[in-house]
């Protein structure tokens, strides 16, 4: 345990950085389920995450040393398991909000919580859930942003980063800090009852939120704006006959053209 970058009330006030792992969040995942209690805020940070996992069985690849790959752990007892999108929320407000002096209103939430910056993917999140007697006793919050990293392979033809944007080197232990702090906030909101301000303002901050754009749905593809989010996730297009239709992650695709 060492903790002398990140301030706070708890998250990060435990905090272990790792030279290299698989991932962070299976690794914060054995500790909590093999060893003594893990005090919630713990983070975990790897300099090199060799298999990272991202959403939908998908990989999360990142440069070593110049990117965060990070795991903290919160425990959200407090939480109702049908409202565990609230979680999502709240972390995707902490990454928002420590970015945005930074990147000003380019930057957005792509639903349900990945970090763009006008049409490119700056990070995104794995929140993994471990329920137990139909409460949420542990949340793995799994968090990978592109900093440093100036050049992308092929296969990911749609990620940037902050130096590819801002043309300088950002300081990982500094913006984890501030990270953070932020999810902390949001997520001391979301546990003092806030979580109709919690959903305004995440919803306030979506990518296409109100535009008209096109969207690949098993019915077709479809004309239609992102008008909200359900309390479960569930996002609403309203299409253009005015109906709105509800739709899961793997049921939608944003499509750009
Ligand atoms: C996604 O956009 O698909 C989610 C990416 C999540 C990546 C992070 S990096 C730290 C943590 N450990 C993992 O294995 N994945 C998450």
């Amino acid at each position: 345990m060492q903790n002398n970058i990140i301030s706070g009330l708890f998250v990060g006030q435990n905090f272990v950085t790792l030279k290299e792992v698989d991932s962070t969040n299976n690794f914060l995942k054995h500790l909590v389920s093999n060893s003594k209690p893990v005090i919630e805020g713990t983070v975990i940070m790897a300099e090199n995450q060799y298999a990272g996992r991202g959403q939908q069985q998908n990989t999360w690849n990142a440069e070593a040393g110049k990117n965060l790959t990070f795991s903290i752990l919160l425990k959200p007892h407090f939480l109702e398991v049908t409202n565990q999108f609230d979680l999502i929320r709240v972390v995707s407000l902490g990454v928002f909000d420590a970015l945005e002096p930074l990147l000003g209103d380019a930057l957005k939430i792509k639903w349900p919580n990945d970090i763009y910056f006008g049409d490119l993917k700056l990070g995104g999140m794995l929140i993994e859930n471990m329920i137990q007697g139909g409460q949420i006793k542990n949340a793995i919050v799994g968090i990978g942003l592109n900093v440093n990293q100036e050049v992308f392979g092929p296969s990911l033809p749609n990620a940037t980063s902050l130096k590819q944007i801002l043309h300088q080197d950002y300081d990982l232990k500094a913006l984890l800090s501030e990270i953070c702090r932020h999810v902390e906030a949001w997520y001391l909101n979301l546990r003092a009852g806030k979580t109709e301000d919690v959903r305004k303002v995440y919803l306030s901050r979506l990518y296409w939120l109100n535009e008209m754009r096109w969207f690949k749905t098993a019915g077709g593809i479809i004309n239609g704006k992102v008008k909200n989010v359900c309390y479960n996730g569930l996002l609403v297009i309203e299409n253009t006959n005015n109906e709105e239709l509800e739709f899961s992650l793997k049921e939608i695709e944003f499509l750009n053209r």
